[in-house]
């Protein structure tokens, strides 16, 4: 027996979104991690509070107001809104979802500024320097690019020239860099530790925490007696993870502080392991645990952002895809912390390898042979005495697992997952129960398909957090429940579970054949991974159909090549990138989807048949110059090639 753990608390927040523009995908992609951490920790029995909201102050949003002509309040209330209803209506289980125009927001950065003040980490100066409006960020003259340029956007910057607090940032030098040392994990990925700490080694200048030029944002303390200056956006957007708990009015759930982790994109994490540190030691308050810092999503390799205007619009996907795949296809696909291009072949590919085929299908074997042999009622009596050996192999993994959720490990723990179904999925295919069935052995069939409903059960409690839906589906059809108790039982405790039911169910992920969206996106994958494939495909069914002429045919030129160089995409499951020798004087690099039948190493010096006219296309941002000739049946794929070797480049008729 494990252990019962004490119900420790647990703080989950996001970034509150600027309400200049409507959520993309890296939103989505950040509220949705956050999501999981909170869902995780209750399944798990943790007291969980999850913070979201809009940050609504500052010049940004007063420019972005003004050019629709509306006043500030209410773009934020129409932005902050949008925000809210997208999250509502992808069932985000925030507990609070704070606006930095609430009152008691307001109240409570008051009060820090307050504190700071008679602390004496505070004073009044002038600020002359450099400020990105885009970012909200103060700059050096020598961090900028060509003397005007924001080093994060690229934008240009404004000369500022204010009167202005200043908060004396210079004096947490050394205590950052203590409290930096003696807590490695407080930035994860811990790989982006370095950069902050070579930063903050570099000398931090005081920051300037108040404007004057305009006045959307929370007023100084009455007691300052200033009215010409609101605060820094930033300092008023840090503080919202405390005045969220009641920091400065009521206090009621500051218990919940200090935040388990902050989960920020990396263009924020300056902000939250430098300036939010030093706020709250000024405050005298307990530090974060950690600050999680995940990629951007990216457009062709260029940050998705608003205003760039290359997004992708979260709720188009999910209408198209599902909001469960979506979200399983986001945290599966990148490791966090890394950058990722978004592709819908890539989204396609994820449901219907791993979630249709891997997932979905063994709830279909398992209602398939549950009902077939047993009239779909099934006990575990007998799985301990068969199949010890599975049994083990898959608590080995689960034991394993938990620490990959607190290390933001997300794909990994995914991973880990699938690698229990593959137990699952390998059991039925190396004991066959249906000549168990023929042969009399109705027991020992009864113990395999037990094993892979408890099997199935423990991945989707496992599986919960992150796709909620579904898994009560799963849930529904295997017939047990999912929450702390069933958690404690079957994965603390590595029981199984009580005599069943079973109940099928439509199919979960039904199959992808065509991209479902037709926005630029599609139009990019479609041209460059459909298109060559389609027009074999017309071709295909034209000669079918039709007759043509040989001068038809001879339009395509085709040509015996040499594959000189191969080598894996990577990131791609299909690809492999070719370097093609047609006796041209140079070699065609061409992307062919064959990885999954061939090793690059095993190509290299053996021959091909290629189109040597086909107009050149873009694949995941690497040019094709060609493709081979290939054919594809159940038994798998294989390349068109001549019987004898043949010179390089002989034409074929
Ligand atoms: O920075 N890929 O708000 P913001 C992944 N108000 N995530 C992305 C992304 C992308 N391409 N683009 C945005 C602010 N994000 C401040 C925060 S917190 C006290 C104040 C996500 O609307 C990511 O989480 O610009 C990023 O950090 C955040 O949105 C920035 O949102
Ligand atoms: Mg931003």
């Amino acid at each position: 027996m494990s252990k019962k753990k004490s119900c420790k608390k647990v703080y989950i927040t996001t970034p509150i979104y600027y309400v200049n523009d409507v959520a993309h995908i890296g939103h989505a992609y950040t509220t949705i991690i956050a999501d999981v951490l909170a869902r995780y920790n209750r399944l798990i029995g943790n007291d969980t509070f999850f913070l979201t909201g809009t940050d609504e102050h500052g010049q940004k949003i007063a420019q972005s107001a003004e050019q629709r002509g509306k006043t500030p309040k209410e773009y934020s209330d129409e932005i902050s809104g949008k925000f809210k209803t997208l999250w509502d209506d992808f069932d985000i289980s925030y507990d609070k979802f704070i606006r930095t125009t609430d009152e008691e927001h307001k109240i409570g950065v008051q009060k820090a500024f307050q504190k700071m003040f008679d602390k004496g980490d505070i004073y009044k100066g002038n600020y002359e320097g450099n400020y990105c409006v885009g970012c909200e960020t103060f700059f050096t003259d020598n961090q900028l690019i060509d003397e005007e340029g924001c080093p994060d956007c690229g934008r240009p910057t404004t000369i500022v020239k204010e009167e202005s607090y200043f908060f004396r940032l210079k004096n947490y030098e050394e205590k950052l860099l203590k409290f930096y040392e003696d807590n490695p994990d407080f930035i994860l990925p811990k790989a982006k530790a370095k950069e902050i700490v070579n930063f903050v080694s570099n000398g931090l200048n005081d920051l300037s925490i108040s404007r004057t030029s305009f006045d959307w944002g929370v007023k100084l303390p009455d007691s300052m007696d200033d009215d010409k200056h609101v605060m820094y956006v930033w300092l008023d957007a840090l503080m919202n993870y405390i005045t969220a708990l009641g920091y400065g009015t009521d206090d009621a759930n500051m218990h919940y502080w200090p935040a388990k982790t902050h989960l920020v994109g990396k263009d924020i994490l300056r902000f939250h392991a430098i300036f939010w540190p030093a706020f709250l030691m000024s405050l005298e308050l307990p530090l974060p645990q950690h600050i999680a810092a995940h990629g951007w999503w990216t457009r062709d390799g260029e940050k998705m952002s608003k205003s760039k205007g290359n997004v992708v619009d979260p709720r188009e996907v999910t209408d198209a895809y599902g909001l469960d795949a979506f979200r399983y296809f986001m945290l599966r696909e990148v490791p966090f912390g890394q950058d990722g291009d978004f592709s819908q072949r890539a989204l396609m590919d994820r449901i219907n390898s791993d979630l249709g085929n891997d997932l979905g299908n063994l709830l279909n074997r398992i209602s398939g042979m549950s009902g077939k042999y047993f009239d779909f009622k099934v006990t575990s009596k007998d799985v301990e005495k068969y199949h010890k050996k599975e049994l083990d192999e898959v608590h080995l993994i689960l034991e394993n697992i938990e620490k990959l959720i607190c290390d933001m490990q997300i794909h990994k723990y995914l991973e880990e997952l699938w690698k229990v179904l593959t137990i699952a999925n390998k059991a039925i295919g190396d004991y066959e129960p249906w000549n168990m069935m023929k042969n009399n052995r109705q027991e020992e069939a009864m113990a395999l398909v037990a094993l892979i409903v408890n099997i199935m059960a423990k991945v989707s409690i496992l599986l919960d957090s992150i796709m909620p839906s579904k898994i009560k589906k799963i849930a529904l059809s295997l017939g047990i429940d999912i929450n702390n108790a069933s958690y404690q039982n079957l994965i603390q405790n590595k029981g199984l579970i009580d005599d069943t039911v079973i109940t099928k169910i439509d199919a979960l992920f039904p199959r992808i054949e065509e991209p479902l969206l037709v926005t630029a996106d599609v139009q990019k994958v479609e041209e460059v991974v459909q298109k060559p494939r389609k027009e074999i495909e017309k071709q295909e069914q034209l000669e079918e159909d039709n007759l043509i002429t040989i001068d038809k045919f001879f339009e395509t030129s085709l040509k015996i090549g040499t594959i000189v160089e191969a080598e894996k995409v990577p990131k791609s499951k299909k690809l492999l990138k070719l370097q093609v020798d047609l006796n041209e004087g140079r070699n065609r690099q061409i992307l062919a989807g064959i990885k999954e039948f061939y090793k690059a190493e095993d190509l290299v010096g053996t021959q091909a048949c290629v189109v040597a006219n086909l107009k050149p296309a873009k694949l995941m941002g690497m040019i094709s110059e060609g493709m081979l000739l290939a054919a594809k049946d159940e038994n798998g794929l294989n390349l068109i090639r001549p019987e004898k070797p043949k010179k390089i480049g002989t034409k074929i008729s």
